[in-house]
């Protein structure tokens, strides 16, 4: 399970802020996919689902959500709402995003290319393989 928020540099001037997500610093893995969600719809819950392999960092680069995450024996809820911290979601953890902001930018880093083989979307599903695992 996630260690819990991982702090990101963040480098602010009189200009504004940069922040920065790094692979073998922020994110334990190299990156071969970014996607984002934003418009959300009435704060209408995302995710409900557990990768096998796929690793992901998840950062809110605006707004907010809570994210609750579930390995098969603990659940947990993180709130993301700045964006100079991040989660790490690993394999074989449930995660759904809900109570999203209006305004919210939902950025995920992933380790690998979308692959729908690698989702596990029933949560019976999980609960069976998180418990032969
Ligand atoms: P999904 O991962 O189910 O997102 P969420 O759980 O937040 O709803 O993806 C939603 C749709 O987008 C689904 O049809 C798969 C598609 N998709 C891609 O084609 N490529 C991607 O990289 C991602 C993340 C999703």
């Amino acid at each position: 399970m996630t260690d819990g928020l991982i702090p990101l540099q963040r480098i602010t001037d009189a200009r504004g802020s940069l922040v920065v997500l790094e692979t073998g610093k922020a994110v334990p893995f190299p990156v071969k996919r970014t996607y984002f969600i934003y418009g959300t719809k009435d704060a209408a819950p995302r995710g409900f689902h557990a990768h096998k392999t796929l690793d992901q960092v998840f950062v809110c680069v605006q707004g907010s959500c809570d994210v609750l995450l579930d390995d098969g024996k603990v659940k947990k809820t993180v709130r993301l709402d700045k964006p100079d911290a991040a989660i790490h979601v690993g394999p074989m953890v449930w995660h759904e995003m809900h109570d999203f902001s209006a305004d919210c930018i939902f950025l995920a880093l992933a380790s690998d290319r979308y692959d729908e083989n690698d989702y596990i979307r029933k949560y019976e599903d999980f609960t069976a393989l998180a418990a032969g695992k």
